[in-house]
């Protein structure tokens, strides 16, 4: 018996990352999950890894930038199962480079305002109602430490990330009188499938140098921001309601201009460490 036994839930991008283990660690607690991804073939293998453990999944191809798509991923959870509990706003959804107020593009920018912020927000509108009916529910939105610190040329993604936290405290102080806890989970480097293909199996030097700007000394991984998503949705989280949790090793509590410092000397003693090219 989990403690989130015949509970239902909705993770978008659950197929695999950060998404996909929160889908894996809320089914192994007992929730039946659906998976709402656009990755259709990688939904079904982690529904089917979920299955395999025990776990009850399903799949459903949802691209969270098609709006007209986010009521009926509501519904289908509901026409499965009955009831919605969990509202798991993970995916985020790019269609180009980010750029600066010079030179973003005001599509990229309708873009992503669109596929993160009004999905969020459409997406709690098709489920309060149901999670009222049943006397509750959680919303849980994957913002990021690029929602507390901004980095340059990010535009897009550094006021999407803070546009989450915004949303979550709004959502949680309207929804709140109605049983409806919502809040969100700022995320350090997440070392993700993904992550682990595109970036770190081509520069492996760069490693120790991400590692030792978290003072706990390691990057996260997948399942450290799936436990801060079973927590948030569980009763143990009861009373929490409208907060932005670092889960971040620490990173962003530092003093920037010793971290540089730090940071500075570790490269003088290992020439070996390819830094990126300078954006
Ligand atoms: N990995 C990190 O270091 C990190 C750090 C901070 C925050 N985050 C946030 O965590 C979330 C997940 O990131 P990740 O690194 O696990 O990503 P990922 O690329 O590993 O997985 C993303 C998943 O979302 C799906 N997806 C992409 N666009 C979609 C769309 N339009 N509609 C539905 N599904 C879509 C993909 O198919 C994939 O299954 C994102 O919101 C990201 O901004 C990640």
């Amino acid at each position: 018996m989990g403690s989130l036994d015949n509970r239902v839930a909705i993770v978008t991008g659950g197929a695999m990352g950060i998404g996909g283990a929160s889908a894996r660690k809320l089914a192994a607690d007992g929730a039946r999950v659906l998976i709402a991804d656009v990755n259709l073939p990688a939904a079904a293998e982690n529904a089917a890894r979920i299955r395999a453990g025990g776990g009850t999944a399903e799949v459903m191809e949802v691209d969270v930038a098609r709006t007209e798509q986010i009521s009926g991923m509501i519904e289908r959870a509901v026409e499965l199962w009955g009831r919605l509990d969990f509202l798991v706003n993970n995916a985020w959804s790019s269609n180009g480079p980010d750029g600066s107020a010079l030179t973003l593009s005001e599509a990229a920018w309708d873009h992503a305002m669109s596929s993160v912020l009004k999905s969020i927000f459409l997406g709690a509108r098709y489920a309060a109602p149901y999670m009222e009916k049943q006397g509750g529910g959680a919303i849980v939105s994957i913002s990021s430490v690029h929602g507390l610190l901004v980095a340059p040329g990010k535009m897009a993604y550094e006021v999407n990330k803070a546009g989450v936290i915004a949303l979550t405290r709004q959502m949680a102080t309207d929804l709140g009188p109605l049983g409806i806890r919502v809040n969100a989970i700022c995320p350090g480097h997440i070392i993700t499938e993904r992550m682990q293909e595109r970036f770190w199996d081509h520069n492996p030097t760069l490693r120790p140098f991400f590692e030792a700007q978290y003072p706990i000394r390691r990057t996260g991984r997948p399942d450290d921001i799936a436990n801060a998503v079973r927590f948030l949705c569980s009763e143990e989280a009861s009373f929490i309601t409208g907060v932005a949790l670092p889960v971040d090793g620490g990173l962003t509590i530092q003093f920037q201009e010793d971290l540089g410092l730090s940071l500075a000397r570790l490269v003088r003693a290992h020439p070996e460490i390819a830094l990126p090219e300078e954006r």
